[in-house]
């Protein structure tokens, strides 16, 4: 599904180069569940970002699904984006005068093809629905708790069913319950066959994922088996 070789990203910072990540190998197969840890500042959100197609690498290469995105322009970056990547952030991103329903269909207005405004509604609802949501659908942001509004993200981030669910410390913002709740919805769509990649600063949470990344100083320190492999 994912294939990084020798990526490296460089920041330009007037006389001097930040390396925010130095020459990083990774595969991941589909219907895989990695957890990045490491140190602020080793590289997690600038690999995430470079995975999630939001960023070009300095070097090195990268297959999505048997495509190069690598060396990609911008206009095929955002469409690779918006039909390959559902993305989830800590502090959710939701649109506030939105209901959760509009929030869900919004990445659907930047498609290539004509939509079907009728199984557009009813995939939306159905997504609310698998995320527990099914009786919140008018809400608006501000209507709904920490980890209702997550759960809002995660729905929107699976509309165009995308190859890949990144989430950069999703449960960052949430209380420790929600937070198990919210992680126990990702494992579940695991289970479910799609593939989630997560950032996360809480081993307690790695834990879940079947393969470590971790990270230091820009480069993959050791990859380790999760709990899963362990059983
Ligand atoms: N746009 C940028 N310009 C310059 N330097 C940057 C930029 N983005 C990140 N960096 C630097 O790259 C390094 C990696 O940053 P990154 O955000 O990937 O870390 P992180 O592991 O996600 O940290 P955290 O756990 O705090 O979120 C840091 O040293 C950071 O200062
Ligand atoms: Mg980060």
């Amino acid at each position: 599904m994912i294939k990084i070789s020798g990526l490296s990203k460089r920041y330009a910072m007037g006389d001097s180069t930040v390396d925010a990540l130095n020459d990083v190998n990774l595969s991941i197969d589909e219907g895989e569940f990695v957890a990045i840890m490491g140190p602020s500042g080793s590289g997690k959100s600038t690999l995430m970002n470079l995975i999630g197609c939001l960023d070009q690498p300095s070097d090195g290469h990268y297959l999505l699904a048997g495509q190069p995105v690598d060396q990609q322009d911008d206009a095929v970056l955002s469409q690779i984006r918006n039909e390959r990547i559902g993305f989830v952030f800590q502090s959710f991103h939701l649109l506030p005068r939105m209901t959760a329903l509009d929030n869900v269909m919004l990445p659907l207005r930047y498609r290539r093809s004509a939509g079907d405004a009728r199984a557009d509604f009813e995939r939306a609802r159905q997504l609310l629905t698998r995320v527990g949501l099914g009786d919140r659908l008018n809400h608006r942001p501000n209507q709904l708790s920490g980890g209702q509004r997550q759960r809002v993200a995660i729905a929107r981030a699976l509309i165009n069913q995308p190859a890949i669910l990144l989430a950069d410390e999703p449960t960052g913002a949430l209380d420790s319950r929600t937070s198990d709740d919210i992680l126990a919805l990702f494992k579940e769509l695991n289970a479910q066959g799609q593939t989630v990649v997560l950032v996360t600063h809480e081993e307690e949470v790695a834990r879940h994922a079947r393969r470590i990344v971790w990270m230091r100083d820009g480069r993959i320190e050791k990859l380790e088996g999760g709990a899963n492999d362990a059983a």
